[in-house]
């Protein structure tokens, strides 16, 4: 960047009756508005997810929030990185122009008692296997978020591929006006998914995690060339092992509806994988290209 380009601070705001006085202001002004939902500990995936908000729309909300609902007792719902000085350092560089920073009290206050329960893609039978209660948390915290900015567009990653999935069917079955838009993942130079999680990898897991990418690179590759699906992915999920992964799922699934698929032709295909390097518990997919 030179020197001579200005870097504007975001406004940080921290209760929705703001947030909604700000998002009003701007459309009073006939801007369109985009919102990145987020928990924060920032990095370049998220950058990117910004930068295609501002692609879309004049002004970009970031929200910054550790939902507890989301997470089951044992996760890491209290270890999850909480960076928010250098999380606004990356929106000012990226240009994201608020950050949306509740309290817990302010998204949950007293007596809150409502729940957001997705069918179809939330029950996959992938992440919702290893984390039965998490998509009623991220249906619930992404229901209100979305209320609460009303904005045009809300972007969120294809690195959580069935998140995107269930975010989306929750806001057409609930006649949410903001469109739901993926944006790819964007991954280190190794391959390595980019997470915020990525900080619990130690030297050792950092190094043996691109592992994960390289076998879906290589089954989606072998799926495309005709090899048979279900050959493949015993292949793949035998080199994660080797790698020093414990396996919860590698699958070729229908890319929108998740179904399983049997045959190539019964695509589009994306595969999808969750493993585990040491503590640290990995997801990512990718297409197959037809
Ligand atoms: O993907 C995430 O960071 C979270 O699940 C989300 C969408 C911000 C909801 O808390």
């Amino acid at each position: 960047m030179s020197q001579s380009q200005t870097i504007h601070a975001p406004e940080v705001i921290h209760d929705v009756a703001a947030l909604r006085a700000r998002v009003r202001g701007w459309r009073a002004e006939g801007l369109r508005v985009a919102l990145v939902p987020t928990m924060g500990a920032l990095h370049e995936g998220h950058a990117s997810l910004v930068a295609e908000g501002a692609r879309r729309a004049d002004r970009v909300v970031t929200s910054i929030f550790v939902n507890p609902t989301q997470f089951a007792a044992g996760e890491d719902f209290s270890k999850y990185p909480r960076t928010l000085p250098t999380d606004l350092a990356v929106l000012a560089r990226v240009g994201g122009h608020a950050a949306f920073a509740p309290s817990v009290e302010e998204m949950y206050p007293p007596h809150f008692c409502t729940g957001v329960t997705v069918a179809g893609p939330a029950k996959a039978d992938l992440e919702d296997r290893f984390r039965p209660t998490h998509f009623a948390g991220v249906a619930l915290i992404v229901a209100k978020l979305l209320n609460q900015a009303a904005a045009d567009c809300a972007i969120f990653g294809e690195k959580d591929y069935q998140q995107l999935k269930v975010v989306t069917q929750m806001a057409r079955d609930l006649d949410i006006g903001t469109e739901i838009v993926g944006a790819p993942t964007v991954r280190e130079s190794d391959g390595l998914a980019m997470s915020s999680r990525n900080v619990y990898l130690s030297p050792e897991d950092r190094a043996r995690a691109p592992a994960i990418y390289k076998a879906l690179t290589q089954a989606a590759t072998r799926i495309a060339a005709g090899e048979a699906l279900a050959h493949v992915m015993a292949d793949a999920r035998e080199n994660l092992v080797s790698a020093g992964f414990a396996v919860d799922y590698i699958e070729a699934r229908h890319a929108e509806t998740l179904a399983r698929v049997a045959r190539r032709i019964d695509g589009p295909i994306r595969l999808l994988a969750a493993a585990k390097i040491g503590a640290t518990r990995l997801i990512d997919n990718i297409p197959v290209s037809l």
